[in-house]
């Protein structure tokens, strides 16, 4: 087939991707010519959309909501990250095969110590949640060579299960939120709470000065962990950064080459 390669976002819901925007402006960045659309697949026909998208000469996608369990299942080969997380969101289609990445991870570590210039290595790191969202990042940030990784946890047997599961890549420990009472350099807040306003019942010890207080979400407005953290004297940051960085990675992934985001995250800032 000729014509531009194709990519797409699939997820249920996907109307309010901003994965085309940014995609558009990566292709524009680094001069290539491709199209990025947006593919609703049913809840039940993930799979079904995959192999249209791919009988249509589709190259590549990234996959959202509530389907990266199911592209980690449906991929034939997984990048060491993708196995880690147990969840896929880069899709790349080639030589009749289907590739599994899972670029969250580095695009979190990459938002934080490029763009917040906030170096990990040697720092103590606490992540709150032991969700999907956590599990993601847990490698790359392990990669950093932190001083500590803390998992803290609602359910706090979650978090200890992926402290064994990690236990050989670095230093990690897991505990229940009512346990931490030290202060972090870093704190990722990975639990869905902002979602329903809720805070994740940590000590404000936790804040030291210069501490930076990390929320996964993003929004017009800083989230009620960023409010708090920003009440004890924390930096704040929310995860527009990490959404434009796993981007600039699925693009390198599949076009092998990483555009540039300073820009583009300004642009998005000022839209959102
Ligand atoms: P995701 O893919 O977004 O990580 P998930 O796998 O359902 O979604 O995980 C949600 C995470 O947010 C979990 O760590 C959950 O804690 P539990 O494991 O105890 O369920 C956490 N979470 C959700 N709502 C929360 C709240 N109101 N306060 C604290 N933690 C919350």
């Amino acid at each position: 087939m000729s014509g531009p390669e194709r990519y797409a976002v699939i997820g249920n819901p996907v109307a309010h991707s901003r994965s085309p925007d940014i995609h558009a402006w990566f292709a524009r960045e680094t001069g290539q010519e491709l199209v990025y659309e947006r593919l609703l697949a049913p809840l039940d026909g993930f799979r079904a959309a995959v192999e249209q998208f791919i009988a249509a000469g589709g190259k590549g996608a990234n996959v959202t909501v509530p389907f990266k369990l199911e592209a980690h299942a449906l991929a034939q080969e997984l990048s060491p990250r993708a196995r880690a997380a147990g969840a896929v969101n880069t899709l790349r289609f080639a030589q009749g095969r289907i590739y599994g990445d899972n670029t969250d991870g580095v695009g979190l570590v990459t938002d934080i110590v490029r763009n917040a210039a906030s170096p990990m290595r040697k720092k103590k790191i606490l992540l709150l949640g032991a969700g999907g969202a956590a599990r993601g990042v847990i490698l790359p940030i392990l990669a950093e060579r932190p001083a500590q990784l803390v998992i803290a946890n609602r359910t706090p047997e979650k978090a200890r299960q992926l402290a064994t599961q990690f236990a050989a890549d670095g230093p990690v420990a897991a505990c229940g939120f009512e346990e931490v009472h030290v202060p972090f350099d870093i704190i990722i807040n990975a639990t869905s709470a902002s979602l329903g306003d809720a805070l994740p019942p940590v000590d404000p010890v936790v804040f030291g000065s210069g501490t930076l207080a990390y929320d996964m979400m993003y929004g017009r407005e800083a989230t009620v962990f960023m409010r708090f953290a920003r009440g004890h004297g924390a930096v704040i940051r929310d995860g527009l950064g990490m959404l434009v960085e796993q981007a600039a990675e699925s693009f390198s992934v599949w076009r092998g080459v990483r555009p540039r985001t300073g820009e583009l995250l300004s642009w998005l800032r000022d839209r959102l």
